[in-house]
This record gives C-alpha cells, structure tokens and sequence, in this order.
C-alpha cells in the first residue's frame, strides 16, 4: 500500500557557475589537480591527506542534519529463529579486524541476504517485520537493501526528487520517514543492514539521473567525474548518511550498486578507466568517513579483477570496454573497510560451468582477502535453475576459502496481500533453499568457522 504524504522539503541543491569548487566538493589532497578555492560561504577544509573539501564556513569543521531518533513500530514484530547461537547484541556499531567483523569484541558472522524491495514499495510496519521476520528466521544476521530512489515525477515511495537539474530530499511519510521504519523493523528482528547509496543501472534512478539533471548529458561517467554531479551525490549522501549517524543497526553503507564506466553496449567517451573509478571510491569513501565515522564502508561493486594476461572477461579490464573495475586496487583504498563480489546466473559469458565459475571466482577473492586482510563478502549471488545444489556447492567454497561473509540474491515473503517481488530468484520461506540458507548461516556461526 502506498502512504501518500506531504513532501518535506529538507534540502535543496544550489548549483552555482562560479568556477571555484561548490559546496561539499573537494578543493585539495593527494592528486587534486582541480580548483583549490571554494565557492562564496563554504572553506577549503583538510580532511585527511588526500581529500579536502568545501565545508560550510559558518560550521566548520561540519554540520550535519540532526540524528533522529527512530521511532519503535507499532506492531508487534515477530521475534528471530529459534537457533543454537543467540542473536547478536543489537547495541554496539559493527567494526572490521583483520578480516573479519566485530561487535563488542566478538566475531560478527555476516551472513544474510538481500531484500532491495523493503524501502521502495509502500509496505507497511507489518509487512516489513514480516519480511525481516522471515529472513531472520533463517538465522541471518544481516541484510543489504537500496538507500535511494530518485525520481523525477512525485509518485510511491521516493528519496529525492529532481526538478530542472535541481534535487530535494523527501524527509516526509513517503520518503526518509519510511526508512525510519525498514531501519526499525529491521532492529525489532535483530538484524543489521548494508545500505547501498545510489545505482549503476537506471532502476530506481541511480547515477543517470543525477548525470542528466545537472550536465544534460546523457555520458553515464561523468558521474564519477563532472564536479557539480559529485556535489550533489554528497549532498544526498550527508542528508540520508547523516541521519542515522548513531544507528547501530546500520552495518556499512555502500557507495553504488554494481558501479561501472559504461557498461558493455554503447559507444565508450574511452575516458573512463579503472583509475578513474578507483579515485572516485576515494573520494567519495572519504566523504562519507568525514561526516560518519560509526558506519562501514564498502564499494557494492562486481568485483572485477584487472589482470591484463587473463583470457577471462571477468578477470580482465577489457580496454575498449572500460569497466572500469580493479578489485585489489579498490580493496586497498583506506577508507574502505570490506570488499564486495556478485555472481549471477550466466555472468559475464560464464555459461558453460556456472557452478565451477562461482567457486573459482569466490576462492579468487579469498586471495585478494587475504593479501589485503581485510574481509570479503559475496554480497550478490544467484542462478534460477539448479538453486540447491549450485547454492551449496558456493556455500560449501565459502567456508572452505575462509571468504568473510555472504548474502544471497535474494530473500521473499508471501505477505497477505501477495508475495514481495520475484525476479526469478527469490527464496521463499516454503522454498528448499530456504532450508539451506540456515544450514549454512549455522555453520559461519559456528566458533570455528
Ligand atoms: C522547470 O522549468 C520549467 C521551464 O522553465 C518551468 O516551467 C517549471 O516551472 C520549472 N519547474 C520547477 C519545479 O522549477
Ligand atoms: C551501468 O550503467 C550504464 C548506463 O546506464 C549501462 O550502459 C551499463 O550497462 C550499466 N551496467 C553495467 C553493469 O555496467
Ligand atoms: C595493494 O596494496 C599492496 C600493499 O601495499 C600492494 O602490494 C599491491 O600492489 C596493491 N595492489 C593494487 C592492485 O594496487
């Protein structure tokens, strides 16, 4: 059901054509060849040694929009599973150790599954509790859904509306207020979320969006590039980020869904490198380190590797392709804290073996892992036909490979009013993969595992 409500207006993006870098943009660091002034209002600020930023001079070193405190829900939510491990605590912020994660001085097992549905539909507190209820019952700790959803007509549930290159945040019922509630439920049901902050693909927005309102143009990597786009990509960043700064059951924010230079169709601008993604991880990690510093980050990226021998598409930055992907050079950026990998049915040519493929790129990562030491989840995976044994084959790879943690794609529930969205790889509670989702979250539950 859709809550039709007033439209808040809690933000609203100032472009300016003033030469100088804008508000929130980087003025310096490591690197900047751009504009080390700052425009009218705003002070070039030292972050860190690669990034300084335009702050607000009247408030530096940074304001940020106030903590809300997140209402509890209404109904009664369901409680988790009844399993050998109690549920984490759900006080305390998850942090990395080597690699693996902690809260409150123990091995937090990140295990779950993904439900990018929960805050983009108009259900109600009921049928989220439900939703996390399910997903918890399967001994789940943790869960990645979608931050965002820009539009550019007023309709459903939407975070930011764009209006003639200029964007505003809908802090009303049908916006962030709706996330209070996904954040609430979630807690109510143990469970902590990844949230990712925008998206490659044009579903629910995403970087286009943002591209075409402030440029016009319709080049996709300018998103990692155009100063103006950056700015307002921060300004979403601190009103939503900056919200639930003191939220525990946030786990980790991710930068983008699956970020690339354009994708494999089209025609390449042929600017857009690994480097230039790699900076723009930097920089906006950095970014969201500066206002939060309880918060993980991650990239929310495929994982491509960029090895320049490697007859393997997925392993290899194709030059006239531009991905634009280098795993282990993101990985090795400071302000994030864990990597992230997607395997999906027949991805990227991989059809003659999937389930070989699968296990082949997740003991892969558990290399970089461990070069790296920092923790890795396979935070998207899934096929449509052979679920169980491919699924237990991957799960199986995991716990041999030692990799960090998973999520799978993706969690369902059959609400009364009809069953969440099914893209072909949805896991209902009645499914026999359900089963195993909880065989194996029990055994990186374990102490040894
Ligand atoms: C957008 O621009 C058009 C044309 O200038 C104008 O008619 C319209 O009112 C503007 N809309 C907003 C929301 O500013
Ligand atoms: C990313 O977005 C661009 C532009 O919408 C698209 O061409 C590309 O296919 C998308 N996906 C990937 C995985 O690159
Ligand atoms: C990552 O950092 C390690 C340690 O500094 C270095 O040896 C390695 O070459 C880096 N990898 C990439 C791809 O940048």
């Amino acid at each position: 059901m859709l809550k039709i409500g007033l439209l808040a207006i809690a933000l609203a993006l100032t472009l300016s054509a003033n030469a100088a870098s804008p508000k929130w943009g980087q003025c310096g660091g490591i690197g900047w060849t751009g504009d080390t002034t700052c425009v009218a209002g705003t002070a070039c600020t030292v972050q860190n040694a690669r990034y300084s930023q335009c702050l607000p001079s009247s408030s530096v070193p940074i304001t940020t929009p106030p903590t809300t405190v997140v209402p509890p829900p209404t109904s009664a939510p369901s409680g988790p599973a009844t399993t050998s491990v109690p549920p984490p605590s759900s006080t305390g912020f998850v942090k990395v150790s080597g690699q693996k994660f902690v809260l409150n001085g123990q091995m937090y097992p990140l295990v779950g599954a993904n439900a990018y549905w929960v805050g983009l539909m108009g259900y109600t507190i009921a049928e989220m509790n439900q939703a996390f209820s399910d997903i918890a019952k399967t001994g789940a700790t943790t869960v990645r859904t979608l931050g965002f959803n820009d539009v550019t007509t007023p309709n459903g549930i939407y975070y930011q509306l764009w209006q003639n290159g200029t964007a505003t945040v809908n802090a009303g019922p049908t916006g962030l207020q709706n996330f209070d509630d996904v954040v609430a439920a979630a807690k109510a049901n143990g469970l902590r979320l990844i949230i990712t902050l925008t998206n490659n693909w044009s579903d629910y927005g995403g970087m286009d969006v943002y591209v075409q309102q402030i440029t016009g143009s319709a080049d996709h990597d300018l998103f990692y590039t155009d100063a103006n786009v950056i700015a307002a990509f921060k300004s979403y960043i601190n009103a939503f980020v900056g919200r639930y700064l003191n939220e525990p059951t946030i786990l980790a924010w991710e930068l983008a869904n699956e970020p690339r230079c354009r994708g494999s169709t089209g025609t390449s601008t042929g600017t857009c490198t690994t480097q230039t993604i790699t900076n723009w991880v930097g920089e906006i990690s950095a970014y969201i380190k500066s206002i939060d510093q309880n918060h993980l980050v991650g990239i929310g990226d495929e994982g491509f590797f960029n090895e320049p021998g490697s007859p393997d598409y997925p392993y290899q930055y194709v030059q006239h392709e531009h991905i634009g992907i280098d795993f282990d050079a993101n990985l090795n950026v400071t302000t994030i804290d864990f990597g992230t990998v997607h395997v999906i049915q027949g991805s990227w040519g991989q059809t003659a073996d999937p389930t070989g493929f699968g296990s082949r790129w997740i003991t892969d990562h558990a290399t970089s892992q461990k070069a790296a030491n920092k923790p890795v989840i396979l935070e998207e995976f899934g096929v449509t036909s052979d679920q169980a044994s491919t699924y237990s084959a991957w799960y199986d790879t995991i716990v041999s490979t030692g990799l960090t943690g998973d999520l799978i794609w993706q969690a369902g529930s059959h609400f009364s009013t009809g069953d969440t969205p099914n893209d072909g790889y949805a896991i209902y509670p009645d499914d026999p993969v359900y089963a195993i989702e909880a065989q194996h979250f029990a055994v990186m539950k374990a102490p040894s595992g």
